[in-house]
């Protein structure tokens, strides 16, 4: 079975880890999660964008060998990457042996194919964002991107024929919709490849921390089209990953970006893989970006959000939630710490936690801790459908649909231990307190199930707490599978449910 591709974008280790990053990275990880929750083989990549002079003049900065600044950083995304919880199979980093040997491999290919022929470059050249700019692009002699003064250059370079490709992409984005997606940003890609496509240069000579190209060691490849190969590297083309097979995983299904690198992938990147004669990946999907309390985030302002200081204060998985759930996928979003706690003592808190509370309190007073069971449960009856809406919102991305499905489940359990008031019933009302108890632990399992993409850890410390003995990872897939044909599984474990500590403690308000 062809393995579910997922991708981030290789990160730049000239910037230390921000919520920007988090974000695509939490994303995907929600998505690899799901899915192998869904019994489907995964392979998630991620890893780091290491090459060019942004990165070289980090290095020599910081004091550093260019190797061993990138090592550090790219250690630091590592790092937070387990901090939370992204469950990736794999970290690329574009200085690694296997990709040099695939990018310069691709180059000389290309090259034979006249795909990429030797010519000279003039244009207007933006030094920190290493990209040449047309006339009609630049504004008032200004990077169009970042607003610095460019230069003017010459260079002799090796360019890509990606006007070749004008027609076939055309083609490509007309025959499959989901490619650019989500579609409100199709428009934009297509009117740029109608109105015309230059041919890439693709190698520099002016920059020398990069992959050479082994038939003229005087050029280094352009930093883009060594990173967007990462992509097949990782993937097992020309064996760079033994035990893999390439096409087990190639095409990729997801490739999930930031809506500022939407056109590197969807018109650079499939033009490339077109020349080799590779297949295209299925869907590139753009997010949009956080402000932080309205303004942008910048070293400057001093206002950049660290998610390991936002894990420290709320914990991994509210960080995780809030961010799906603040803003739909594909839109910009502002990020306040203020929102995040409401969310986190509403939603989280007086929500999820109070019916947990609840629901397991009263099973350990009345019932000694001995789950009821929980066969027909009415407020689970339409849980196919629920699955149904769940699993449309999730091929879309739709976290935040996703979210208020389950949310959705959440209230209404709530109101309905409210309207039941199991406290009042007495010694002689088991029946009963058994048929309510049981209906609410039961949903407690499917909400752990379906909450365990976002909140892989509380997820869990619901699970022992509700008596089960497994784990979600390990038990969720055939929970989800019973829960898709209407059921509700049968108790397997003997453990007793526990009383515990509340899943989310209560926070004050911030002072602003
Ligand atoms: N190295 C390239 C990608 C090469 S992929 C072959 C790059 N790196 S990056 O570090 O600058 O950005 C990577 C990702 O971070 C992008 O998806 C981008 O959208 C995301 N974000 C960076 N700042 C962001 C926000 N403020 N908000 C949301 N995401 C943003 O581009």
């Amino acid at each position: 079975m062809k393995k579910f591709y997922i991708t981030t974008p290789l990160y730049y280790v000239n910037d230390v880890p921000h919520i920007g990053h988090a974000y695509t990275t939490i994303a995907a990880d929600v998505v690899a999660r799901w899915r192998r929750l869904n019994g489907q083989p995964v392979f998630f990549l991620t890893g780091t964008d290491e090459h060019g002079s942004k990165i070289s003049d980090a290095a020599a900065k910081a004091g550093e060998t260019p190797q061993a600044f990138v090592n550090r950083v790219a250690g630091e995304f590592k790092k937070l990457w387990v901090t939370l919880n992204i469950s990736n199979d794999d970290f690329i980093q574009t200085t690694q042996e296997r990709h040099k040997k695939v990018v310069q491999a691709v180059f000389e290919k290309l090259k034979a194919s006249d795909d990429i022929y030797k010519g000279t470059y003039e244009g207007w050249y933006c030094v920190p964002d290493e990209t040449y700019f047309s006339e009609s692009e630049i504004v008032a002699g200004n990077c169009p991107v970042c607003g610095r003064p460019l230069q003017k250059l010459r260079e002799e370079s090796y360019f890509f024929r990606l006007s070749k490709y004008e027609q076939p992409l055309l083609a490509h984005y007309a025959a499959h919709p989901e490619f650019l997606s989500p579609t409100l940003r199709a428009n934009e890609i297509m009117n740029f490849v109608k109105s015309g496509l230059k041919d890439l240069s693709a190698t520099r000579t002016r920059v020398s921390w990069g992959i050479q190209v082994p038939s003229d060691p005087s050029h280094v490849v352009y930093v883009w089209v060594d990173a967007l190969l990462n992509y097949i590297t990782a993937a097992g083309y020309g064996a760079s990953a033994p035990g893999m097979r390439f096409d087990e995983v190639w095409p990729a299904d997801i490739h999930l970006v930031g809506k500022e690198i939407f056109r590197f992938h969807t018109v650079i990147w499939p033009a490339m893989l077109m020349a080799l004669g590779l297949p295209l990946p299925r869907r590139v999907f753009a997010h949009g970006w956080w402000t932080v309390d309205g303004a942008k985030m910048s070293k400057s302002v001093g206002n950049v959000v660290d998610p390991a200081k936002m894990c420290a204060e709320y914990g991994v998985d509210a960080f995780r939630y809030f961010l799906l759930r603040e803003v739909p996928f594909g839109a910009d979003g502002d990020f306040s710490e203020k929102s995040l706690l409401g969310r986190y003592n509403s939603e989280l808190a007086n929500n999820l936690g109070n019916l947990l509370q609840r629901t397991c309190t009263l099973l350990v007073k009345n019932f000694d801790g001995s789950l009821p069971p929980a066969s027909q449960s009415r407020m689970l009856g339409d849980a196919s459908r629920l699955l149904a809406r769940i699993e449309k919102a999730y091929d879309g991305l739709a976290f935040g649909e996703v979210l208020e499905e389950i949310i959705g489940l959440m209230v209404k359990t709530n109101q309905y231990i409210d309207e039941m008031a199991p406290w009042k019933l007495g010694p002689d009302d088991k029946d009963k307190l058994a048929v309510i108890l049981g209906e609410c632990a039961g949903v407690l399992r499917a909400l752990a199930v379906l909450l365990w993409p976002f909140m892989p850890t509380k997820t869990e410390e619901m699970w022992r707490r509700l008596g089960e003995a497994g784990s979600v990872e390990k038990d969720g897939s055939l929970w989800l599978n019973s829960l898709k044909a209407g059921r509700i599984p049968d108790v397997a474990s003997e453990q007793k449910v526990q009383k515990g500590d509340p899943l989310f403690m209560r926070k004050s308000g911030k002072s602003q």
